[in-house]
Parts: C-alpha cells; sequence; structure tokens
C-alpha cells in the first residue's frame, strides 16, 4: 500500500534499522583501503597522460603494486620508460611484443589486475571500451580482466558533451564501470569546461572509496533545480504507534548526492531515515505523508522533482489522542484508514511548478514493466524507475538494485550495482531525456 523507490509493505510499529553509513576523504583510508591491491593502469592518449606518472606513485604510496599499459597515443605524450621507473615494472606497449609476452603474457597481465583504471580515458577509447573492441593491447587487456573497471576520462568539454560519447558513458555505467571525474575547469587548449582529468590524489580517494561513489562533477544539471523525495513516510495512530514502510531512503538520497555532484541546486524533503545529508544539499525533514506534501510544494518551483519517497497510500482517518486498547480475546482490531494524496501525480500537474522533467519510481513485485508504464501514463511522468521488490539483494533497505527505467517510446536497464552507482547512471539519464 505504500509507493515508491524503495519502500515496502506498511508494518504497524516497524521502525527502522540503523544503517548508518558514512564517507570521508582521508589519505589514511586510501591508504588502508589500496594496501597490497594489483592495479593494472591503462594510460591512454592525451595529454593529461603526465598526470598519470602521479598516479602511478600515489598508488604506490597507498600500498598498491602498480603496472602499466599504454596506448600508442599515449606514447606520443610521456615515455612508456617514465612507467617503468615509477612503477617498478616493465611498461607494456603492444601485443606484438614477444619477449614481453614471454616474461608475462597479456592474458596473465589481465588476470593478475585486481583492479584496472583507464585515465586518461580519451574519447575515443571509452567509446572503444563500450563497444568491446580489442585491437589495441589496452583494450584487448580492458575486454580480457575479469577485475573491476574505472575509467577516468579527460578531453576537450565538447568531446565529453557529445551524444556518441554521453551515450559510451552511459553503456559503460550500465555495466557498473566506475567513472571518476572528469572535473570541470580550464582545458589545454585554452577552453574551459568539462573534460579535466582529476587530480590524481581525487583519482586514488575514489578508487579507496572514500571520496564517495565519484568524486567530481561534469556539470550535466548545472544551474538547475532538483526537488528528490526519499524514505518512508509514517503515519500516526496513536501516540506511540504509526504504519511505516521499509524504505531505507538510501535510492532517493543518492540522487540528490549524484545531482549535487552534477552542479544542481538539491532540496531533498526526506522522510524518517538513517542517512547523512549529502554534501551541498538541503534537506528538509518530515513524517507524515501530508508533511511530504507540504514540503514538496514549499520546495517547489524546481526544474526536476524525483519522487523517489515511499509515501503511505492511507493513512488513519483519525489520530486517536489517546493508546488505543486491545479488545477481547478473538475479536479483530478494524483500522478505518484513508487515502493520502498522490503527491508525484499532483506534482505532475502542476503548470505553475516550472517543472521540465518528472520523475517517478515504482516498486513491484510482478509485471514490473506492465505496471510501470501504467503509473508512466497514469500520473503524466516523464520517466519511471521500476524495480522489483521481494528479491535478496535489491529493493528495500539493501544498498544494492537493479532497475529499469522507462519513458514514453523508450526504457533503458541497469543491471545490479550499488544504489549510488545506480543514482549516476540516473542522473544521466535524466540530464539526457531533459535535452530530448
Ligand atoms: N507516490 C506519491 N504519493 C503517494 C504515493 C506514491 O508521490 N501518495 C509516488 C512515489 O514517490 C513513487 C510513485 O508515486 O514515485 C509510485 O509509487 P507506487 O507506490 O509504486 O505506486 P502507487 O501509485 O502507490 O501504486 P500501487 O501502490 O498501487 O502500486
Amino acid at each position: 500500500m505504500a509507493g515508491a523507490g524503495d519502500r515496502s509493505i506498511a508494518a504497524l510499529g516497524v521502525s527502522l534499522a540503523a544503517n548508518l553509513r558514512v564517507g570521508s576523504s582521508h589519505v589514511s583510508a586510501s591508504a588502508t583501503a589500496l594496501a597490497g591491491q594489483r592495479i593494472l593502469l591503462c594510460v591512454g592518449g592525451g595529454i593529461a597522460a603526465y598526470k598519470s606518472l602521479e598516479l602511478v606513485r600515489r598508488l604506490r604510496d597507498a600500498g598498491a603494486a602498480v603496472q602499466v599499459a599504454m596506448t600508442a597515443g599515449a606514447q606520443q605524450f610521456v615515455t612508456p620508460l617514465s612507467f617503468q621507473a615509477l612503477s617498478g615494472h616493465p611498461t607494456r606497449t603492444t601485443l606484438w611484443d614477444g619477449a614481453a609476452e614471454q616474461a608475462m603474457g597479456h592474458l596473465e597481465l589481465a588476470r593478475w589486475a585486481e583492479r584496472v583504471v583507464v585515465a586518461p580515458a580519451t574519447a575515443d577509447l571509452l567509446a572503444r571500451l563500450a563497444h568491446g573492441l580489442a585491437d589495441d593491447l589496452v583494450a584487448t587487456l580492458c575486454l580480457a580482466t575479469e577485475a573491476p573497471l574505472a575509467v577516468v576520462p579527460a578531453m576537450n568539454h565538447r568531446m565529453w558533451r557529445h551524444p556518441a560519447t554521453e551515450a559510451n558513458v552511459a553503456a559503460l555505467r550500465a555495466r557498473g564501470v566506475q567513472v571518476i571525474g572528469p572535473d570541470d575547469g580550464p582545458l589545454a587548449e585554452g577552453e574551459s569546461g568539462p573534460g579535466r582529468l582529476s587530480e590524481p590524489e581525487a583519482i586514488v580517494a575514489a578508487l579507496a572509496g572514500t571520496a564517495g561513489p565519484a568524486v567530481v562533477a561534469s556539470g550535466l544539471l548545472q544551474g538547475l533545480k532538483v526537488v528528490v523525495s526519499a524514505g518512508p513516510t509514517y503515519e500516526d495512530l496513536d501516540p506511540v504507534r504509526y504504519l511505516g514502510n521499509r524504505s531505507s531512503g538510501k535510492m532517493g538520497f543518492a540522487v540528490a548526492d549524484a545531482a549535487a555532484r552534477q552542479g544542481a541546486q538539491v532540496v531533498l524533503v526526506s522522510g524518517p531515515v538513517q542517512l547523512e545529508t549529502p554534501r551541498g544539499v538541503r534537506r528538509m525533514d518530515v513524517r507524515s505523508a501530508a508533511q511530504m506534501r507540504q514540503a514538496v510544494a514549499d520546495a517547489l518551483p524546481a526544474d526536476i522533482y524525483v519522487g523517489a519517497a515511499a509515501v503511505a497510500d492511507y493513512t488513519a482517518r483519525a489520530f486517536s489522542p489517546s493508546k488505543i486498547k486491545k479488545t477481547g480475546t478473538g475479536q479483530s482490531l478494524v483500522l478505518d484508514l484513508v487515502r493520502t494524496p498522490d503527491i508525484l501525480a499532483e506534482v505532475a500537474q502542476r503548470a505553475d511548478a516550472g517543472l521540465k522533467l518528472v520523475v517517478g519510481f515504482a516498486a513491484e513485485t510482478d509485471n514490473v514493466a506492465d505496471y510501470a508504464r501504467q503509473k508512466l501514463t497514469a500520473k503524466r511522468l516523464d520517466l519511471i524507475v521500476a524495480n522489483r521488490v521481494g528479491v535478496p539483494g535489491s529493493g528495500f533497505e539493501s544498498d544494492d538494485n537493479a532497475m529499469t527505467a522507462y519513458w514514453p517510446g523508450g526504457e533503458r536497464d541497469f543491471p545490479p550495482a550499488p544504489k549510488v552507482r545506480l543514482a549516476d547512471g540516473l542522473v544521466e539519464l535524466i540530464a539526457e531525456r531533459l535535452r530530448a
């Protein structure tokens, strides 16, 4: 009966398990997380390749063992010898080097790696990785490895914003690839915009998981205001009991965080949850569906509304000021409940709210696609994100999820991944739909 992104059935008197995850960023944490890790650094052909020298040093400082592979383009900017000196291993530059292959075959190198980092990842390299090409050593290693892949893009800002690059990055993210950066700022050609390679320190922190899911914004939602609702609502029955649901709020908080990192001004309307407010986000705490409705109305106008809250669909017709006493054995208790207003549908219909995009969530146990598309139409949404609940390792309370987004005429699958990563992918899709 409750609604939403990470919600569930209403349960009398159920309180949420405290599940506090706090992220901090400091070097010792990076060192702990990366100590002893075998990292394969693949260097692409961009001017930012010189920063990867510093990256090798910092990864080794954090305790990682580093081997380096370079594309032909990368060798135009930095020499293999420099990487060899810093990594303490021969640098691999081609598939066709018999001596190097004999020492350690490229498939062996792909297996050796516990983590593969591509930095800088040029537009060309991202395209080749997105399409699964194996036309040089670096692409082959990335295809052959089973280790988690992280890419650190660096390129001209027009190339970064090109729909082809955006689609390639979205495809990589959807496969669970970690995308770090790029930074916004001055670029090599005297221009400015998103496309700078993240600083080595930030890359190390992101790899170590100490800087949140993706450190740096690329400004996809720059200048836009986003209102996100998250968490459950509690509908009080009497002074000691309420109707609640098992939503943890993690998905909505992750979306708010991702939007803020993409440059948006974010207001997060949150039901009762045990979560830290994401950096740079304005938070409004509420308890009931009625309070959430009011807070959302107060937060508007905005450019984007994301309804990720598990709003109760029913509330008590009347709050009992005194504790409801139990009746005789064998007698049942009947609660008189009334419908709450559908906040999402109301928002979607408001012409004065300035909204360019309204996004809903649908948590379903079956017929996911059908029910989601019905809600998309019935609530007049621009985008709906559906996830199947009731399966282990996904949905409410879980850190992970799998979901599919539907819009009129299209859909996108997000395979199982941590919610923080899915939120990055969703915000990217939101930016795409805004421009469509
Ligand atoms: N929602 C809302 N206000 C409500 C109920 C739901 O804003 N009173 C929003 C949720 O935030 C979510 C979306 O509607 O984005 C879908 O919620 P869901 O519960 O899946 O759908 P319902 O419309 O409640 O349908 P049902 O419970 O029958 O599946």
